[in-house]
């Protein structure tokens, strides 16, 4: 296995959206120019709760270039907000102004349009509200005690089983509230064109969805809605769901009969765009004297909205990782007076695998088991626990072994605070994760050139991961034509249809969509060099090879036609073609999931609480690894999201007037270059051969979850403080 490091090699294959990305050439949402716009500016609640009794809009009025001031009084109609069925089918969300009721406090209750973005910003500073203000609940941490829980999946054996095990820990963990705070702030251009069509710029993750989101709600075909998303500056799971602004722009639009465009500032990125909740959990496990699991319990709870319900699955990898036989989990979800929180950084799995995987640690001590070999003994490394199914790769023992030996793990004190100099103390930890490794039917479109330049096309979003990147060398491979003739187009609706990008799903889909159409482009131009050559009538697509010029029948460019010469005999000016790919029964036969293997050593500073992180290592089974570089750099990210988790990362929510504190980059802290290592990623690089034609098994969310935990047991291992809730900060270890 080679390690990638993000510094020292492979800089000479760059990203294929790179150059446009850091030039600024690549066009973010808000960054089109579409004629005739004008600006819209959302106005927020100023309460948490209550019924909106009136407006005056006088003033904001009189702003010269105002155009209109949409309210739930006053905006077209939305047919998917006729009746309560329809708002709950669309699952939507917040129906933004469709109600007096407010649920949270920086609610969008109105949007002002202007000519200019400046007369906009004003005009909303204008706008005064009355409000009936009603008791509301922020307080996660208090209104939670108010919250029953229920069962959260099947039970596994009996807990009277294991109740009484020889060793035990029985602890509770808590995790603020963190925000996903891409570079790229969420915004949409909303353009009604000639017979109701819709034209978006908008910034999300999967274009497709926010098409079919937009066709629901407005009960026009689907195919009248265009929407562009073709370069997205980070995405963490805030793009998965389509947000109330992007339809406040499509009604703004429509009001003022011109093309809308609305940018969240970022303040309002915290209250609309989602979040991690903030989580309570409660885990026991018990293990025999040989450290074998006998049992977990695991309860979790996590905060959500008045309008909507979201459970982020927080206990589903507890019966994921391990193989033991008795499992309870209970789950309950919280509503409070805040917007609703959303999917963020490897949800619900990198939540619960902190709990668990520190408990693990805390278990090893009391075992006296050292934490790598606890691992080992307890991971369900041959079948999926669950579901009882063979796991059709799972190499984390591989990766756990690997990340110990590339840490040097044998330097590690099995007893915490013994590698003391001065003021620091240095410790070790490690944790495990995995994920689910799931596929999408995807499908993906080549047009050829008659100079043999082609352009392969898919729907899918590339959110900063490398998917286009990653689309070049698996085009390159199957067909054989050299990379710089191979071109890449994504992120518009118009292209064959593929899924969201988000939960490591990205290329373990579209991989297998481009493989099809890279093979069905051999047919085709088998098919027309048929005519010149008999021996291209029955040619197979492993038989037959493309280069720069031509193809040619096998190697050694036996039988070689130059596509200038089909293209002239044939009368061609393009060559189209388009394939899909998706799952099938081998999910009936194999359970999938990637994983990781995450190790730390750091120094904390007695004195002033300063955690250090000096390595970071994180070995990952993700299959085939498509392209090095763009795996490393997913992966490397990932586990500096961790560090912000760990460390500093903390939505802080004012109890008594019931809104978002530090809504800002200055009040919400996430780790930036200074805070990290350089991240060591390695990889186990064997593809899975039952996923789809590549092999390639999905990352992303294992460069997370891990992270937390890793972390949070090297401070033990240096001091022999316990931390059990997050973040982790200087006046906690103090
Ligand atoms: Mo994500 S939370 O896989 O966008």
């Amino acid at each position: 296995m080679e390690f990638l490091n993000t510094i020292d090699k492979k800089v000479k294959e760059g990203r294929v959206e790179g150059v446009d990305k850091v030039t600024g050439k690549g066009k973010f949402a808000a960054e089109y120019t579409v004629e005739n716009v004008c600006y819209a500016v959302l106005v927020g609640a100023n309460i948490p709760a209550g019924k909106i009794t009136s407006f005056n809009l006088d003033q904001a009025k009189q702003v010269s270039g105002v155009l209109d001031i949409l309210t739930h009084l006053h905006r077209p109609e939305v047919p998917g907000f006729a009746t309560e069925e329809l708002i709950k089918s669309s699952r939507f969300g917040l129906p933004i102004f469709h109600t007096d009721q407010v649920y949270f406090k920086g609610q969008p209750i109105a949007l002002v349009i202007a000519d200019t973005l400046e007369d906009a910003t004003y005009s909303a500073s204008l706008v005064e509200v009355q409000y009936a203000a009603t008791p509301f609940r922020v307080d996660f941490d208090a209104a939670r005690e108010t919250v029953g829980l229920t069962e959260a999946g099947k039970e596994r054996g009996a807990m009277a089983a294991w109740a009484n095990a020889p060793h035990t820990v029985e602890e509770e963990y808590n995790i603020k509230s963190q925000v996903h705070n891409p570079m790229e702030m969420h915004a949409t251009i909303a353009q009604w064109t000639a017979n109701d069509r819709l034209v978006l710029h908008d910034k999300n993750q999967g274009v497709n969805n926010v098409q079919n989101v937009f066709a629901n709600l407005l009960k026009i075909p689907k195919e009248n809605i265009e929407v562009f998303s073709e370069f997205v500056g980070g995405g963490f799971g805030s793009g998965l769901r389509v947000w109330p602004h992007a339809l406040a722009a499509i009604l703004g639009a429509k009001q003022v009969n011109r093309p809308v465009k609305l940018m969240l500032t970022r303040p309002q990125m915290f209250a609309g765009t989602g979040y991690r909740p903030a989580s309570w959990q409660k885990i026991k496990i018990g293990a025999d004297a040989s450290g074998k699991f006998q049992g977990i319990f695991h309860q979790a709870k996590n905060a959500t909205s008045l309008y909507e319900n979201f459970n982020d699955g927080i206990t589903r990898v507890t019966r994921l990782i391990y193989d033991f036989e008795n499992l309870k989990a209970e789950a309950a979800i919280v509503p409070l007076n805040l917007s609703a929180p959303t999917w963020m950084r490897g949800p619900g799995d990198c939540t619960g695998d902190f709990a668990i995987e520190s408990a693990i640690d805390e278990l090893s001590y009391k075992l006296g088991i050292d934490p790598v070999e606890l691992r080992l003994k307890n991971l369900a490394i041959a079948t999926n626990p669950e579901t009882k199914l063979p796991w059709s790769t799972n190499f984390l023992n591989e990766c756990v072994m690997q990340g110990a030996e590339r840490i040097n793990w044998s330097e590690r004190k099995s007893q915490p605070g013994q590698l003391v100099d001065g003021d620091w103390s240095t410790g070790y930890g490690m944790a495990v994760g995995a994920w689910n490794a799931g596929r999408g039917n995807a499908s993906a479109a080549i047009k050829m050139e008659r100079d043999g330049t082609i352009t392969v096309q898919t729907a899918m979003t590339d959110i900063g991961t490398g998917t286009g990147t990653g689309m070049v060398n698996i085009a390159h491979d199957t067909t054989g034509i050299p990379k710089e003739k191979i071109k890449i187009e994504l992120g518009h609706s118009s292209l064959p249809p593929a899924p969201s990008q988000g939960g490591s799903n990205g290329l373990s889909s579209v991989s297998g969509a481009v493989v099809a159409v890279s093979l069905a482009l051999k047919l085709k131009l088998a098919e027309f060099a048929a005519s010149q050559n008999e021996i291209y009538k029955t040619a197979k697509e492993e038989e037959i090879l493309l280069s720069e010029n031509g193809l040619s029948f096998q190697k050694n460019n036996q039988h070689f036609i130059s596509y200038a010469d089909i293209w002239s005999k044939n009368g061609l000016t393009m060559v189209e073609v388009e394939a899909s790919s998706g799952p099938g029964t081998e999910r009936q036969k194999y359970s999938f999931c990637s994983s990781a293997a995450h190790f730390c050593k750091l120094k904390v500073n007695t004195k002033t609480g300063k955690v250090k992180l000096e390595r970071m290592i994180c070995i990952a089974d993700g299959g085939k690894i498509v392209n090095d570089q763009a795996a490393a750099n997913q992966m490397s990210g990932a586990a500096v999201g961790g560090i912000g988790m760990t460390l500093m990362e903390e939505q802080q929510i004012d109890t008594r007037l019931g809104g978002l504190i530090a809504d800002d980059l200055a009040g919400y802290h996430f780790a930036v270059n200074a805070d990290a290592p350089i991240i060591e990623v390695g990889f186990i690089g064997k593809p899975d051969p039952n996923i789809n034609p590549t092999g390639a098994k999905g990352l992303g969310e294992v460069g997370i979850i891990g992270t937390a935990p890793a972390i949070a047991n090297a401070i033990y291992n240096a001091i022999g403080k316990r931390f059990r809730d997050l973040p982790i900060t200087p006046d906690k270890i103090l």
